[in-house]
């Protein structure tokens, strides 16, 4: 391998780990706000107590971080709660912190 070759092969290994989340850099905090405003009641009536049995029921229809966020945007547009995308991506990010816990 040539000088120039290994330069690349180093600094190619050396790149900083690029962010793996679909939903970036979302804040979940804001996330659960905007989740117990808009969302949660319609669960609860369904579901009873907290409403969270909608995520952890037996056969819940997701299984990875893009499901997530796909289906938190068909249930805005469903909805009308009118969020903006980085608005889905702060509940997709809580909802997977809080009760989905999937790693990809
Ligand atoms: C009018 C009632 C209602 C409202 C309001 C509602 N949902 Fe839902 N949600 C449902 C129903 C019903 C299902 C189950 C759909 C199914 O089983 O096919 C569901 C399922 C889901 C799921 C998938 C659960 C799983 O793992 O299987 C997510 C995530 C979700 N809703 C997020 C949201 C978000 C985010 C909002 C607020 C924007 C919202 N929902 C508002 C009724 C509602």
């Amino acid at each position: 391998m040539n000088k120039f070759a290994t330069l690349i092969g180093a600094s190619l290994l050396t790149l900083p780990a690029i962010a793996a989340e679909p939903w970036g850099n979302a804040d979940p905090k804001a996330g659960k706000a905007l989740h117990d405003n808009q969302c949660v009641a319609c669960h609860v009536r369904l579901y009873g107590g907290d409403g969270s049995k909608m995520y952890t029921r037996d056969g819940h229809l997701l299984s990875t971080k893009l499901d997530i966020l796909q289906r938190v945007a068909t249930c805005n547009a469903q909805t009308r709660a009118g969020w903006f995308p980085e608005d889905e991506a702060d509940v997709a990010a809580y909802l997977n912190q809080q009760f989905y816990h999937f790693k990809d």
